[in-house]
């Protein structure tokens, strides 16, 4: 039995539980979206999953336009993983309704609390208590293959009724249409030295240097990696990020980000 995971990331957390949940599966293809999005996706495996940071209490635009493109995978069990630092909100419903409306059955939707990098309001937590999120995790994911390996239907998880109705019914609806502009919010200090991690971390390619600083180009996903990869912390959102510890996922390394980029 073969299956292809498709990721997306911008601090590593869902290539982290990608990679854990390929460990534990047989025969498992880890794909990220950035970088199969505008070409051919291949889904010719039994079992396809959908790996993505949750936004907003919703699915990064990016993950909306990759599902528009898996029509062809009728007949496959489809499953997707949200990871989260606080509250998924109906982020899965909506994976769920997405997949619908192309004809496919979401069949299990499973939610991952992860350190948050949503660094305009708060900065990385504690490592102890990443640590211990971390081995949540890793017992999580042994759940979830076995639930997967038998390509059984299980809960598609959510937070309750009221809650998705205000969070991602209200808050995401209203916010998402903005999330390509929400990069005029950005700029870069004097720590910046021009080396270009950011435009190479980027994965929609919306960085350029003018003038050896970065300029974004209004075509953001929020995933907010040229932010938490920059080595010199030279890039801030807003008024609020400076002193804020930045974080990505321990085991990931910057070259697996720009290995997963178009
Ligand atoms: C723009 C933005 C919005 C976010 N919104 C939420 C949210 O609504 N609820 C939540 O629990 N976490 C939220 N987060 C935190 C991420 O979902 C979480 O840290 C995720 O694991 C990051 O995955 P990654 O490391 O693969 O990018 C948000 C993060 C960003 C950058
Ligand atoms: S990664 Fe940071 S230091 Fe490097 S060019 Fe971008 S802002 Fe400047
Ligand atoms: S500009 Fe920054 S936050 Fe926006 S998509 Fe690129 S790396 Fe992510």
């Amino acid at each position: 039995m073969t299956t292809t995971i498709f990721y997306f990331t911008g601090t590593g957390n869902c290539l982290k539980v990608a990679r854990d949940l390929a460990k534990a599966l047989d025969d498992t293809k880890i794909t990220s979206i950035s970088k199969v999005l505008n070409g051919e996706i291949d889904l010719s495996t039994d079992r396809i999953g959908i790996i993505y940071p949750v936004y907003m209490f919703g699915m990064p635009l990016i993950v909306s336009r990759f599902i528009k493109k898996l029509s062809l995978a009728k007949d496959k069990y489809i499953f997707a993983i949200a990871t989260y630092g606080g509250m998924p909100g109906g982020s899965l419903g909506q994976t769920a309704r997405e997949l619908k409306a192309i004809g496919l059955k979401l069949s299990a939707g499973f939610g991952i609390a992860m350190p948050g990098n949503y660094t305009p309001l708060y900065g990385a937590i504690d490592k102890n208590k990443q640590k211990s999120m971390f081995v949540k995790e890793t017992k999580r994911i042994v759940e979830i293959a076995s639930i997967i390996r038998e390509k059984k239907d299980a809960k598609i998880e959510e937070n309750n009724f009221l809650t998705n109705a205000i969070f991602s019914g209200l808050i995401y609806k209203a916010s998402s249409p903005k999330i390509p502009y929400m990069d005029k919010d950005f700029w870069s200090d004097d720590k910046c030295n021009s080396c270009g991690t950011c435009v190479k971390v980027c994965p929609v390619n919306n960085i350029k240097l003018f003038d050896k600083k970065p300029a974004w180009m209004h075509k953001c996903e929020q995933c907010f990696a040229c932010l938490q990869w920059c080595p010199k912390e030279a890039i801030q959102y807003g008024k609020n990020t400076a002193t804020r510890t930045r974080y990505h996922h321990p085991e990931i390394k910057l070259q697996d980000i720009i290995a997963g980029k178009v």
